[in-house]
């Protein structure tokens, strides 16, 4: 049966929202990540230049407990600048490229305090803290640090850019997979509303306008329009069935929820043999069970209603679909290592090939079946497949147009 895709911007807004805010979500992130990433390696390279100051200014301090405060002699780091002043005036001072023998600024408000400037093209960081009447200023120069972290900065601005693109594919991808299922039920329910109007329809137009022909011609008594109220009673019945046969199939909790539990399955084919002889023979047609296990045990552990179910909804059609003098059998095979299989074949009216495909879709029926007005709303075997899935059991059928139907169900044989 022709499925319509129902995709006509019912999605559109939810998929825009949907993808919006998993983007949203997943870029803001990364950009905290990057954020995190810029500061932490920030920290880590200010800790490093501080400790070989700090180092410095212990060093320093030290060689004036041991000696000549205004004429240190050993400088730990060749980097450094090291300035002593005594009351405001310049002491000593490491030669060095940056200031020369100038004396640079030496605010005392930030005693004990580190801070970083540029003077020109280079950066500094600087510490100064007073030792008895001396002020040690010790600065350093932090040109490699800076542009080490401008680097960092730059890739990081890099990284966002291209974060945004997978970003986008990401939330892309993330947005498909949640509303796959959703759209599937979707589209399934829309299918499902579609079928079975377009189902209601022909039967409730034989009532109507054989209603309307009995409202035109009041002058004729009911025994004269016999046949008209037969057909419109028929039609009756029929969608009468098919809301019995929706409703069981829209149940899915009774179809889904499983049972299981170990039974013989001889059994229960006997059963189902011993239920089905006495209308074999009223319809003149021949039920044979072949049991080819030799056994009259065969456990197995599965939904035993379940598979109840899905046989009789076969054996219905094999009776439906014969007519007298044809014959219907039930086979069980254990031949295959792994799976049972169960057979119900008929000799009746058979499928055509370009009907196969489409014999388990909901309210299929083929155009002879509909033609002869064989009774059915199509849905039987939509639910057998429904049920076979269920119960982890394949349900396949093989058929020649006038010969015959063959229903092959395989159980897997439970792994113990
Ligand atoms: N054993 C069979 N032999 C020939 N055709 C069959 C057989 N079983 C099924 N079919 C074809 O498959 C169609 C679908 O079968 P299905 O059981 O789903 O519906 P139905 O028998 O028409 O109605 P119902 O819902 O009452 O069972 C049938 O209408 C018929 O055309
Ligand atoms: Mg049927």
């Amino acid at each position: 049966m022709k499925k319509n895709n129902i995709n006509t911007g019912v999605f559109q807004k939810t998929k825009k929202r949907i993808f919006l805010s998993n983007m949203i979500g997943i870029y803001i992130f990364m950009v905290i990540f990057c954020i995190f990433l810029y500061f932490y390696f920030r920290s880590v390279t200010y800790r490093g230049v501080d400790d070989t100051i700090r180092l410095e200014l212990t060093n320093i301090i030290q060689m004036g407990v041991d000696g000549d405060l205004a004429n240190p002699k050993e400088i730990l780091s060749t980097q450094n600048m090291v300035y002593i002043y005594k009351d405001g005036i310049g002491k000593y001072y490491t030669n060095n490229h940056y200031f020369g023998s100038n004396y640079p600024d030496h605010s005392e408000e930030l005693h004990g305090k580190f801070k970083s400037y540029k003077i020109g093209q280079h950066f500094f960081r600087e510490m100064n803290v007073s030792s008895g009447d001396y002020m040690i200023q010790i600065i350093r120069n932090i040109d490699g640090e800076i542009n080490a972290l401008y680097q960092i900065f730059y890739i990081l601005i890099g990284f966002g850019i291209v974060a945004l693109l997978i970003t986008l594919i990401i939330a892309f991808i993330l947005m498909k997979k949640a509303l796959e299922p959703i759209e599937a039920t979707w589209n399934n329910q829309v299918n499902f509303i579609q079928d079975t109007s377009h189902e209601l329809r022909t039967p409730v137009s034989v009532i109507q306008s054989k209603l309307e022909g009995l409202l035109r011609t009041p002058e004729y008594s009911i025994s004269d329009r016999v046949d008209d109220i037969a057909l419109a009673m028929t039609e009756t019945r029929r969608i009468n069935k098919m809301i019995k046969d929706m409703l069981s199939l829209t149940k899915e909790d009774s179809i889904i929820r499983i049972n299981v539990s170990e039974f013989n399955l001889v059994d229960l084919m006997e059963d189902l043999y011993e239920s089905y002889i006495e209308f074999a023979e009223i319809e003149e047609k021949f039920l044979t069970i072949e049991n080819k296990t030799n056994s009259d045990i065969l456990n197995i552990s599965t939904d035993k209603s379940k598979l109840r179910q899905l046989l009789v909804i076969l054996l219905d059609n094999a009776f439906k679909y014969t007519e007298k003098g044809d014959e219907i059998s039930i086979i069980l095979d254990i031949s295959q290592r792994d799976r049972y299989l169960i057979y119900i074949n008929d000799t009746g009216i058979g499928i055509a090939p370009e009907d196969l495909p489409y014999v388990f879709d909901r309210f299929f029926r083929s155009d002879k079946v509909r033609a002869q007005d064989i009774e059915g709303s199509g849905i039987g075997l939509s639910i057998a497949k429904l049920l076979s899935q269920n119960i982890s059991s394949e349900l396949s059928v093989c058929s020649d147009l006038g010969t015959g139907s063959s229903f092959k169900i395989e159980i897997p044989k439970s792994k113990k």
